[in-house]
């Protein structure tokens, strides 16, 4: 890999900012001095040190994120802030994406990663990976629902959706539960609700997969996954 494009990613600057650090002379590997952007290095054995500190190489990076209300899940839009707006140039660097999406209006867990193979598979409607939302609904969400929700309900444009756990955590006017779905349609827990005749009012993902949003957390917070959760999240 160039060193050029090593220490860009890692954070040290633009291209044009880490030649000029070269040039200084403020780059060596191992006693080397690098002055040339177009050296190439191994990033995975060699020692790069700048101004006499190691660079710690990462390829990949993997973000909690609590997502606050009012962010869309994408990289970039034409007209509202995303959820990398939300994260710090240091993390920035590392192009990290939302691993699906949580609507706008929606709360709680989101992954962030460049990692496009991990991403793929905790998407891959193959791999069935569970994703558990606490939400707020208008209406009294029934015994008869969490049947149907177990047996697939249909939406509005005839999709018949997988077997999903409806639990009820509390019934009224505005009832409150837990559901658990194995896919990713658009708008799928809210179109759900609907096809049973009730509205979701609050939307937040708590899980997904083995990965369960660190309630310390504030909204619009985030922090790299622990190695035990990535491990988890890896099997
Ligand atoms: N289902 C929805 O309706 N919205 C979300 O953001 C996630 C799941």
């Amino acid at each position: 890999m160039r060193i050029d494009k090593l220490l860009s990613n890692m954070g040290y600057g633009s291209r044009k900012e880490v030649k000029n650090l070269l040039k200084k002379g403020a780059v060596r590997k191992g006693d080397e001095l690098i002055k040339n952007s177009q050296s190439h290095v191994d990033p995975k054995q060699d020692i790069i040190k700048v101004y006499g500190e190691l660079v710690e190489y990462k390829e990949y990076v993997y973000l909690m994120m609590n997502k606050p209300p009012g962010y869309i899940s994408a990289t970039e839009d034409a007209r509202d802030q995303t959820v990398v707006d939300l994260l710090e140039p240091e993390d920035v660097v590392f192009d990290p994406f939302p691993v699906g999406r949580l609507d706008k209006d929606t709360e709680g867990l989101l992954l962030l990663t460049n990692d496009g193979k991990l991403a793929h598979q905790l998407l891959s409607p193959k791999k069935k990976v569970g994703k558990t939302y606490y939400a707020k609904i208008s209406g009294r969400v029934s015994n008869e629902d969490i049947i149907l929700f177990e047996q697939g309900v249909t939406l509005e444009d005839g999709y018949v959706t997988k077997p999903a756990e409806l639990k009820i955590l509390t019934r009224g006017e505005i009832s409150e539960i837990e559901v658990t779905i194995t896919e990713g349609k658009f708008h799928q827990v809210k179109r759900m609700f609907q096809s049973v005749g009730k509205e979701v009012i609050y939307l937040k993902r708590l899980t997904m997969g083995s990965l369960t949003l660190d309630t310390e957390l504030q909204l619009g917070e985030y922090r790299e996954l622990s190695d035990e959760e990535y491990g988890k999240l890896r099997q």
